[in-house]
């Protein structure tokens, strides 16, 4: 134990010799978009779950899914190895045997965003379900609640939206909506960790939610995500898809955890047969290792303080941006949201005098990073277009305006006062220009 002490102190040490005191030099070095932040916490965490090397799930992991789950006031959450994977469950869970005569089946459909990132879309149709695209909002980007109403069919069965950039949709109303037409939601909280409604975070207004924490996000465990669960009965739908199918719930490095694992009978198998190789879903195995459980782990201590960097670009980018309003709408949110911002979003007005391309490339010149709204109006992608199981509501006018006049800039916690301030001079010459 002593060595391990000796250890965790030369890590430290390390630490502030390979990543402490980085001087940014403008021009030079990049403004992020996006961007992991951390301290010698997280590598000491890591090498010490090392020095145990258990690897798969295990102890840091459990103690990462009661925490996260009592952040979002949920009974609980299953980590998994990214977000997309929580994505893929979710929509996999609505399909599950256990679901009786809930469960989805193809020709069901499922309404979501025509703008976003491609993985809330992708497991509708990867379950062989019918997506039902509906068009967004400039400024929140989300779609308004009449527009899912007005997508509402006979064979409509849930809701999955994104919390587009940190910005949470009208999670009341749309909560109420799916109450009333019988729908499952789901929501795709990827990119909103620490956001909230109505004082309620998101990621606990759906019967099922999901978060990444690829390094892009507002924590980070390398690859990961999570899926918080509304009730005890969901999570062990998403634990068998996510364990390989198994109807067994023993932990990695457990047996027998039901107390009778040679004492089961299910149709078909012979009596007893050992309930670890039972397999009640057609499942998959998207689970989280212990080291990333234990990086994820401190960095949840710091997403009060992330947040705070986040609102502080925000605020510092919005304040400039807001003097050009003529040229650009500018990010805005529903009543009762409180955005925990992934990112600045504005969309280039018809009358401003530059394109969108030229403004990026004078940002990427400077070292300064950007981002499109993922893949924008997503019908227009190769991957989607004549796509057999998608269905588009109404006109997509204010998703095209996103694909060809939208982007973000980066308010990430690895945005220092200094980035931010070059940053900030840097796009105020570009406008002053004109
Ligand atoms: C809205 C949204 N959903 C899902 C994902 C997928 O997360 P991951 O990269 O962890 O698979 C992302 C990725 O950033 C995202 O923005």
């Amino acid at each position: 134990m002593k060595d391990k002490i000796k250890i965790k102190e030369l890590v430290r040490q390390y630490y502030y010799e390979r990543f402490g005191n980085q001087h940014f030099r403008p021009g030079v070095d990049w403004v992020p978009v996006s961007g992991k932040a951390f301290g010698p916490e997280e590598l000491e965490a890591l090498v010490e779950c090392a020095l145990d090397f258990w690897l798969t799930a295990g102890p840091y992991a459990k103690q990462f899914e009661e925490k996260l789950a009592n952040i979002l006031k949920v009974p609980r959450v299953c980590l998994t190895n990214s977000g997309s994977s929580a994505n893929l469950l979710c929509i996999s869970a609505l399909c599950s045997n256990a679901m009786g005569d809930k469960k989805l089946k193809p020709g069901d459909e499922v309404i979501t965003s025509a703008v976003g990132f491609p993985t809330t879309l992708n497991p509708i149709l990867q379950n062989g379900l019918t997506a039902v695209l509906v068009d967004i909002e400039l400024g929140t980007y989300n779609p308004r609640p009449e527009a899912i109403e007005e997508a509402i069919t006979e064979k409509t069965r849930a809701v999955i939206l994104a919390h587009t950039l940190g910005n949470p949709f009208d999670a009341q109303a749309i909560r109420a909506l799916c109450d009333k037409h019988g729908l499952f939601l789901i929501e795709d909280a990827c990119d909103a960790l620490g956001a909230k409604f109505n004082g309620r975070p998101v990621g606990s207004w759906g019967d099922l939610a999901s978060f990444s924490f690829y390094p892009a996000h507002h924590i980070t465990t390398g690859e990961g995500g999570a899926v918080a669960c509304s009730s005890v009965q969901w999570a062990r739908i998403i634990e068998s898809l996510r364990d390989w199918g198994r109807h067994c719930w023993c932990e990695p490095g457990h047996d027998n955890t039901c107390g009778r694992r040679y004492n089961w009978k299910f149709p078909g198998l012979p009596e007893g047969y050992d309930h670890k190789y039972v397999y009640s879903e057609v499942g998959y195995n998207l689970k989280m290792t212990d080291l990333q459980a234990a990086i994820g782990l401190v960095q949840l201590e710091r997403l009060d303080s992330f947040a705070a960097i986040r609102q502080r670009n925000f605020k510092a980018l919005h304040e400039l941006f807001s003097k050009y309003e003529d040229w650009f709408i500018l990010p805005c949110n529903v009543k009762g949201a409180e955005p925990s911002w992934f990112g600045y979003p504005v969309t280039i007005k018809p009358n401003a005098p530059f394109a969108r391309i030229e403004l990026l490339k004078y940002l990427e010149e400077k070292r300064i990073g950007t981002r499109l709204i993922f893949g924008g109006n997503l019908t227009r992608q190769p991957a989607y277009q004549g796509h057999p199981l998608v269905r588009v509501v109404g006109p997509l006018t204010a998703s095209d305006i996103v694909l060809n006049s939208s982007f973000w800039l980066g308010v990430c916690q690895a945005i220092d006062g200094v980035k931010l301030r070059y940053m900030l001079e840097s796009i105020m010459d570009w406008l002053e220009e004109y």
